[in-house]
């Protein structure tokens, strides 16, 4: 059994032996999962060497907690719930014995293609079960899985794929989001000509369309599973041995490998699921992230998994058939703990409530959010219109980096407060660090963002550059983890993230480098140099705006502006296309080089007399010039 916190009392009492006794509480913590052997040491190593591991020693296997355990006493509870992006489509539900069978076989396919312990697998699928099969299945013979989000281009998976010498790739043939359908398979066939450590592609047939088949190469999942044997020993795996690789956008251009390892992560997930959303054994769970994110990894597959919990899967989207789709899932399959994105809950006030009109959402006990700040409007709605005033929201702080929930309040145990995430899980100790790397130690402070101590789910490096890993996260402010979050501590201790402080974009919750779109931007051919910053966008949260520097005099700047968004999307994912495109004959730059995003960000904000001291710049015309440009 997990181990459950049931009151503030005992909340309080915990959190303090956690950060004063870390090993001890986190020892007690790891007895409630299955360990082939227990681990050595609970911690070890820390943020100036970065050299942090936990439980090692110890022997275990992830599938194994997920699934195992549970087949004494719970074997034919429902783990997955399956709800098609059609709702006249059947929908499908697989049980504990199942889902543990379907792993099995699939766990014996990986084996007969030469996957063995340590290889990188590639994965490029709609939300279907047997996106989590194949997770499972990895982690039941010790592969290492690259989820790759169904949206990002053929271009972002080759490079994914190539960062990570993925030897397989399980795609699909194509699925529908709403109406429109997305061809993976002929996306996989584009990236793959760039890509030399795949050998074999499996392709499972969601939407019945035409594909071109690569003889020698590409292999039917439904043929290779015909035949496949239901029994396999899950692997003993260390606990440091790497679980997955998941691509994040940062400051750099290139998206980098966050690695997780396997007993830390499991851990984590297994507990914070429990714990944040207060999950009850009878209780329906359904997180509508992509398991393309990591809030997909953790909250839609093992998080839940590890608790013998019913986890809900959605192929949709929210509008397809209409807005009242997901209360009609909620109603539907009776969802108890229902978490999602703010992004997605101002989608849905600024539909307006007739879509509700219908909707009982009485089943409902527990609301969560995650992926952005939640405004205090959003948060009302959330709260009144899908909550009846009867649900406690936890806003849910963390990262890809963090592998699991680090600052929320625990549903109905802790304080909650509008547009706070409240605060730190156990183990967790956030700091407020000035630009110089002072601790601010009083109660109210505002500033960066950093964690003092490992917690279990920390993302160990990143895939194959431990350096960068360091540089990224370890360098900003010696001794501690920086998050690239600004933060407010008020009176009560409670913490409240007022987003990314370097150069990384949330657009409707997807993490965006500004570099990485410059860079996709800069592959147009008129395109010299460009510039992208964020405004604020009261649906999406933050909105892409671009400045372009033409090779010559540009006479329709719309149809450029298009050409733009195009390659963006070509090149990234439409995820990543920017709101607008400007041209302009210059950028702010410092006499160093640097581009002043500030500037352009103030300007493309509305707010051009907020452009501050102008001095310290090369080139202080330009920014006469881009005023211009937005007064017409
Ligand atoms: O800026 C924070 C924001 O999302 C960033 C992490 O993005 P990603 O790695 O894609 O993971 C998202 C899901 C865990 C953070 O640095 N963020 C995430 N949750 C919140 C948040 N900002 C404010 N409040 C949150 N609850």
């Amino acid at each position: 059994m997990i181990k459950r916190i049931t009151s503030y009392d005992e909340y309080k009492y915990n959190y303090k032996k956690s950060i004063a006794e870390p090993d001890s509480f986190w020892g007690e913590v790891a007895e409630g999962f299955h360990w082939k052997e227990k681990w050595k040491q609970v911690h070890s190593g820390n943020f100036d060497a970065v050299n942090f591991k936990w439980f090692e020693g110890a022997k275990l296997n992830l599938s194994e907690n997920c699934l195992d355990v549970h087949l004494k006493s719970n074997a034919d509870k429902v783990a997955i719930i399956w709800e098609p992006n059609n709702p006249d489509e059947e929908n499908r539900t697989l049980t504990y014995r199942q889902l543990h069978r379907e792993v099995c076989k699939f766990s014996n396919v990986l084996k007969q293609l030469g996957i063995k312990k340590g290889d990188t697998v590639c994965i490029y699928m709609p939300m279907i079960p047997e996106l989590a099969i194949v997770m499972l299945a990895c982690a039941r013979i010790g592969a290492i899985h690259s989820i790759v989000f169904g949206g990002f281009s053929a271009h972002s998976l080759s490079g994914r794929i190539n960062d990570a010498c993925c030897k397989l790739l399980i795609t699909a043939d194509g699925f529908y989001r709403g109406e429109k359908p997305v061809y993976l398979k002929n996306i996989s066939d584009e990236a793959l000509k760039n890509c030399d450590s795949i050998k074999n592609v499996i392709v499972f047939r969601r939407a019945m369309i035409d594909i071109d088949v690569v003889a020698g190469r590409d292999l039917f999942w439904d043929q290779l599973m015909l035949n496949a044997s239901d029994e396999f020993t899950a692997e003993s795996m260390d606990s440091e041995d790497p679980l997955l690789i998941l691509y994040t956008s940062g400051s750099t251009g290139k998206p980098k490998g966050v690695e997780h390892t396997t007993a830390g992560y499991m851990v984590y997930a297994g507990f914070t699921f429990l714990n944040v959303f207060q999950y009850r054994e009878h209780d329906v769970f359904w997180c509508t992230a992509d398991i393309g994110w990591i809030t997909g990894h953790s909250y839609v597959v093992y998080g839940p998994l590890l608790n013998g919990a019913t986890t809900l899967m959605f192929e949709g989207i929210p509008s397809y058939p209409d807005w009242s789709r997901w209360w009609n899932i909620i109603d539907k399959y009776g969802v108890n703990i229902f978490y999602t994105a703010p992004t997605a809950i101002r989608s849905f006030e600024a539909q307006g409530s007739q879509h509700l009109n219908d909707a009982k959402l009485n089943t409902l006990r527990v609301l969560g959010s995650v992926g952005e700040p939640i405004n205090e409007e959003a948060w009302k709605w959330y709260n009144e219109m899908i909550g009846k005033n009867n649900c406690p929201i936890v806003d849910t702080w963390w990262q890809t980096e963090t592998g699991g929930i680090l600052i929320t309040s625990l549903a109905g145990i802790t304080p909650t407060k509008p547009s706070f995430a409240t605060l730190p899980f156990f183990g967790v100790e956030p700091v407020i660090v000035d630009n110089n790397g002072v601790i601010l130690n009083d109660i109210l402070a505002e500033g960066n963002l950093c964690i003092k101590h490992s917690w279990p789910g920390q993302a160990r490096t990143i895939f194959k550059d431990h350096d960068l890993f360091l540089k990224t996260y370890f360098s900003n402010y010696r001794g501690l983890y920086f998050t690239g979050d600004g933060c407010r501590r008020n009176e009560n201790g409670f913490y409240r993230i007022t987003g990314r402080i370097d150069d990384v974009i949330k657009v409707s919750g997807h993490r965006i480098g500004t570099a990485e779109v410059e860079n996709a931007i800069n592959e147009h051919k008129d395109v010299v140099e460009s510039a992208v910053v964020a405004i604020p966008h009261y649906i999406k949260g933050e909105a892409i705006i671009a400045f372009v520097i033409c090779t010559k005099k540009i006479n329709d700047e719309e149809k450029l502006g298009k050409e733009i968004i195009q390659i963006v999307s070509e090149i990234i994912g439409p995820i990543a296309k920017p709101e607008k495109v400007f041209v302009v004959s210059g950028l702010p730059k410092t006499r160093s080089g640097k581009i002043m995003r500030r500037i352009l960000r103030k300007i493309a904000e509305g707010n051009p007399e907020q452009v501050g001291d102008l001095s310290t710049l090369l080139n202080p015309e330009v920014v006469e010039e881009i005023k211009a440009v937005f007064a017409n």
